[in-house]
């Protein structure tokens, strides 16, 4: 009886070995006392995005694409006839290819700085806008188009440690963003209360003029994505104990 019973507990606890997995399989852990700490966190960060680009349903990261964005302005210009202009339901694809290219760390006091570069991203939204530019009557609605290439994006983080039971857990202190993009197409179609003529004019005068046009818009652009890479954070923070991360 034994002969057959001991191989079977023995694989039994082998197989339980096996399927009881990692809970915090999607992050490469580092050593704080690692010389190459930097390299480490880096691998670790491009790790968890090539677990986001498949989905960790276990912190509720399952739809990596596309961000979504409910509205961005702009203004130029000032009086009644400065142009204004919003998009709304901006969607923007292309960002789950981000990779971190660099980190820089002071792991002591909790803070973390990475560098980041996304090929392309292509960004669809709606857009409405009312003034004149450059001596056209703009006012109108329609769709919005944008090709953004080559972005390069630094993200600084602040954590403070606490407890919660056996484990300490990281809370967002302050982060900063900063980011600009080499190569930018644009365009708006569908102009509704306008004609061809109206249409190309504002084309040619977006497209000549989009790394000022995209000046204008950072601020907004800026505070939107802090909320969402807060949240990003917050969420990871929140889910995975510091020491799964940095031991
Ligand atoms: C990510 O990059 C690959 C390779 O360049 C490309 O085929 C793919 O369309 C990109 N993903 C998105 C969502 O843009």
């Amino acid at each position: 009886m034994n002969k057959i019973v001991v191989p079977i507990v023995c694989l039994l606890y082998s197989l339980q070995g096996i399927v009881a997995q990692d809970p915090f399989y999607f992050l490469k852990q580092c050593h704080r006392d690692d010389p190459n700490i930097n390299i480490c966190l880096k691998q670790s960060a491009n790790y968890l995005i090539a677990n986001i680009r498949r989905g960790i349903p276990e912190i509720g990261l399952t739809e990596p694409e596309p961000v979504i964005i409910d509205e961005i302005s702009i203004a130029l210009g000032s009086g009644p006839d400065g142009y204004r202009a919003s998009f709304r339901n901006i969607h923007g694809y292309g960002v789950s290819n981000i990779s971190v290219t660099a980190v820089r760390s002071d792991v002591n006091s909790h803070q973390f700085q990475f560098t980041m570069y996304i090929p392309k991203v292509s960004v669809r939204a709606n857009y409405e806008s009312s003034g004149i530019l450059i001596l056209v009557q703009a006012s109108g609605g329609g769709q919005y188009w944008g090709e953004y290439e080559g972005i390069k994006c630094k993200v600084y983080i602040r954590a403070s440690p606490h407890r919660i039971g056996q484990r300490t857990f990281l809370s967002l202190q302050q982060i900063k963003m900063d980011f600009s993009v080499k190569n930018i197409r644009m365009g708006v179609e569908n102009v509704h209360n306008g004609n061809s003529v109206i249409q190309a004019a504002l084309n040619l005068f977006i497209n000549t003029n989009a790394q000022e046009l995209l000046k204008e818009m950072k601020p907004d652009i800026k505070k939107k994505l802090l909320l969402i890479m807060s949240n990003f954070v917050e969420n990871v923070f929140a889910n995975v104990p510091y020491d799964a991360w940095i031991l």
